[in-house]
């Protein structure tokens, strides 16, 4: 979907996603120290105000200025200071030096997936760290919600190849517990 199309549905509804993190991110970060962090396609910010909310001094970036502003909406109200960046993440500058990454639920085709997770492990700092987040491509037959385009579901396999510039720490499916019944996501935590 490009970035009207996405635009198009931030505007149709008061959230989208939850307004708090996703409960995977937040548990393997939550004793982190907080450091630079950057959120690559951000949404409507629920990873960067939550990572504010701790102390992390956060830039998001999206390219839907939709979603973008919704964020800051909420990071405002809240009292939060992110850095809010409306563009392409398969082509904007996203800087360097970042102590955590955080790149959650982009679905774009498996070669801009791979070329973004290079470009996250790029922004790294020495020892930090990506935290990537996605529908797993078994969730299409075995799982419940999530895209129905098998081009845009990563693997662990997959995953671990396109990080690999970097130290592979976790990579694994993780079942997500919904409404409609059992969803297979997949984890990768890895280290610059
Ligand atoms: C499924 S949503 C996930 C949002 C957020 N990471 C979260 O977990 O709440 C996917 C997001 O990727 C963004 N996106 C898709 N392609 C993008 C691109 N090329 N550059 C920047 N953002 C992109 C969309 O605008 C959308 O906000």
């Amino acid at each position: 979907m490009d970035a009207a199309g996405w635009d198009a549905r931030y505007a149709d509804a008061p959230m989208v996603w939850s307004a708090g993190p996703n409960a995977l991110f937040a548990s393997v970060v939550a004793d982190w120290t907080p450091g630079r962090a950057l959120d690559v396609a951000s949404g409507e910010g629920r990873t960067a105000i939550w990572l504010a909310s701790r102390g992390w001094q956060v830039r998001a970036v999206d390219f839907s200025a939709v979603g973008v502003d919704k964020g800051r909406e909420r990071a405002a109200a809240q009292g939060l200071s992110v850095d809010w960046v409306v563009d392409d993440v398969t082509a904007a500058e996203l800087g360097s030096g970042f102590d955590l990454v955080a790149l959650l639920y982009l679905q774009l085709e498996h070669a801009q997936q791979a070329a973004v997770v290079s470009r996250c492990v790029q922004a790294l700092a020495p020892g930090g760290r990506l935290v990537v987040v996605a529908h797993d491509l078994d969730n299409l037959e075995q799982g419940v919600g999530g895209p129905q385009d098998p081009s845009v579901l990563p693997t662990v396999e997959l995953l671990r190849y396109w990080a690999r510039e970097a130290h592979v720490e976790r990579a694994e499916q993780v079942h997500r517990q919904t409404e409609a019944g059992t969803a297979i996501d997949v984890l990768m935590v890895a280290r610059r």
